[in-house]
């Protein structure tokens, strides 16, 4: 989960230590000598702080793109400090993400880090994190979101009817409660409302302390989110203890973690563990599907017919369910073909995780090219994602895209490999089912003038996309 507050924090450890940086790359300068295979070809920049005037000075989209053209698939740079390799091809993406997962480790800034626990699987590798991330697969595998979506639907149908009404809402905003709640039901199956209201609003202070400046003075932002850190590990090892002792049956992550038995080659874990790992999964879950789902809302009004088709989609279900009188089912998301497509070029044009980080843990040698240990590597999942070479007209919203068979490992919106995102599935439903809800039973209007795109944690429409909904009044049955 990498954004580009992630770039902006890197400044703050960067000022912090241009000296240890400094030797670094005096290190590096030699072992690349003492192998004999070149640096990928990129600028440098200036000293100390390379690229990242020029970065900051143009749409980050565009930054990559412009050196993708001038030096191809795999190029260096430096920003804020650090010296990465970027890269733009499928292969190179491939290479970095599956086939030689094991020379490239998740890195993120130690700040973050703590905000959501050290034990969280995405900064792990090897033994502990396979083991978990069993664990987290078995929580989120296709039968147990086929039991969940009958709860989704209600929940899409309460932030659906919390919206009507004519009043503007910032969709973004609006659609994170609603993730988060998804969240919840994922990890948690049922929660008391008073425990969820404790989680829900200690969880929000860390979130908004994840995207400040990490200093921890009193009353900064980012010293109120660690201390709501500590809040959250209390009410979960509260949680914790409640079922145990009461044996509660629900389903879920949690469950997946308190029920995980050595003799099956599951990890059992410690309570800081389990607590990290649902600080991460919420983590996770949230703000991504939240801003495909702020987009897709984007989309759908800027394409006016592609909305109807949407609609006579989702009309024909919703009338045959609302005579049999019964809810969404798996087979009936399986078989959204047309919003289905809508999704998947979302999920593209969007490209809410443009890129991730991995580090280099030794020296790695890629296509002739030298990538030292300790530098970053950067896979652009956005720059694969809208190169004309694999996606024609790139720019074009046009689902119809996904007709076709795609060219092998060009289309990564979960990612690869080892990381790839387990809970790609209940994004999926979750967007299906709230689409289905949205297109069927209400209308929207964005509100205000197109003014692009927010580079805020994930990319969302500039101002969260303010929208006005209502409920339709006729019902078509
Ligand atoms: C549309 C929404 C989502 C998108 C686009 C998305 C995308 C991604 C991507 C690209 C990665 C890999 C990052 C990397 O390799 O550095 C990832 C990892 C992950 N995602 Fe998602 N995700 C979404 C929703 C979710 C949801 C709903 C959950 C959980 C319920 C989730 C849980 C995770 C976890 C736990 C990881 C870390 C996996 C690991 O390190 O092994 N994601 N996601
Ligand atoms: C946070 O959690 C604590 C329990 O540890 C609770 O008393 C408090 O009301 C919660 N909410 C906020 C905003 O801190």
């Amino acid at each position: 989960m990498v954004n580009y507050f992630e770039i902006l924090f890197y400044l703050s450890i960067f000022l912090l230590s241009i000296l240890s940086y400094y030797f670094c790359v005096k290190n590096n300068k030699s072992s690349s000598k003492r192998k004999g295979y070149k640096l990928p070809p990129g600028s440098m920049g200036w000293p100390y702080i390379g690229e990242t005037l020029q970065l900051y000075s143009q749409d980050p989209n565009a930054f990559f793109i412009n050196r993708q053209r001038r030096y191809g698939e795999i190029f260096k740079t430096k920003i804020l400090g650090y010296p990465c390799v970027m890269l733009a091809s499928p292969e190179a993406a491939r290479f970095v993400l599956v086939n030689q997962a094991n020379l490239f480790r998740p890195t993120y800034p130690k700040s973050k880090e703590n905000l959501i626990g050290q034990s969280a699987l995405f900064f792990h590798q090897g033994d502990y994190h396979n083991h978990l991330r069993k664990l987290v697969q078995a929580s989120l595998n296709p039968e147990s979101i086929r039991n969940q979506i009958p709860h989704i639907e209600e929940l899409s149908i309460t932030a659906l009817n919390s919206w009507a009404g004519g009043h503007v809402v910032n969709t973004y905003h609006e659609m994170k409660k609603f993730s988060f709640e998804v969240g919840i039901l994922a990890i948690f199956g049922r929660l008391e409302v008073h425990v969820k209201e404790e989680l829900k609003k200690n969880y929000s202070i860390v979130d908004k302390g994840y995207n400040c400046f990490p200093t921890n003075v009193p009353g900064s932002p980012y010293r109120k989110a660690l201390q709501a850190r500590k809040r959250l590990g209390k009410i979960l090892s509260e949680i914790i203890r409640e079922r145990k002792e009461k044996k509660v049956l629900e389903k879920g992550l949690l469950s997946c973690f308190l029920n995980a038995k050595e003799e099956k080659g599951l990890l059992v874990l410690n309570e800081d563990q389990i607590a990290d790992n649902i600080i991460g999964v919420l983590f996770a879950a949230q703000d991504t599907t939240a801003s495909v789902l702020t987009w897709i809302l984007k989309y759908l009004h800027d394409n006016p017919k592609l909305l109807e088709c949407v609609k006579a989609e989702q009309k024909v279900i919703w009338q045959s369910n609302e005579q049999e009188n019964h809810g969404l089912t798996w087979t009936q998301t399986r078989k959204m073909p047309i919003t289905n497509k809508v999704v998947l070029e979302t999920l593209r044009m969007a490209s809410i995780i443009s890129f991730t980080f991995r580090e280099a843990v030794a020296d790695v040698e890629y296509k002739g090219y030298l990538i030292p240990k300790g530098w970053k590597v950067m896979p652009l999942f956005r720059n694969i994602h809208h190169n004309p070479e694999f996606f024609p007209d790139p720019q074009k919203f046009d689902p119809s895209r996904f007709e076709n068979a795609l060219k092998p490992n060009t289309f990564m919106p979960f990612g690869s490999g080892v990381h790839a995102c387990p809970g790609n599935e209940l994004a999926k439903q979750e967007i299906l089912v709230m689409t289905h809800h949205l297109v069927t039973e209400f209308r929207w209007e964005v509100v205000g003038s197109d003014s692009g795109i927010q580079y805020g944690p994930f990319p969302v429409p500039v101002g969260g996309l303010a929208a006005r909904f209502w409920k339709e009044s006729t019902t078509s049955t």
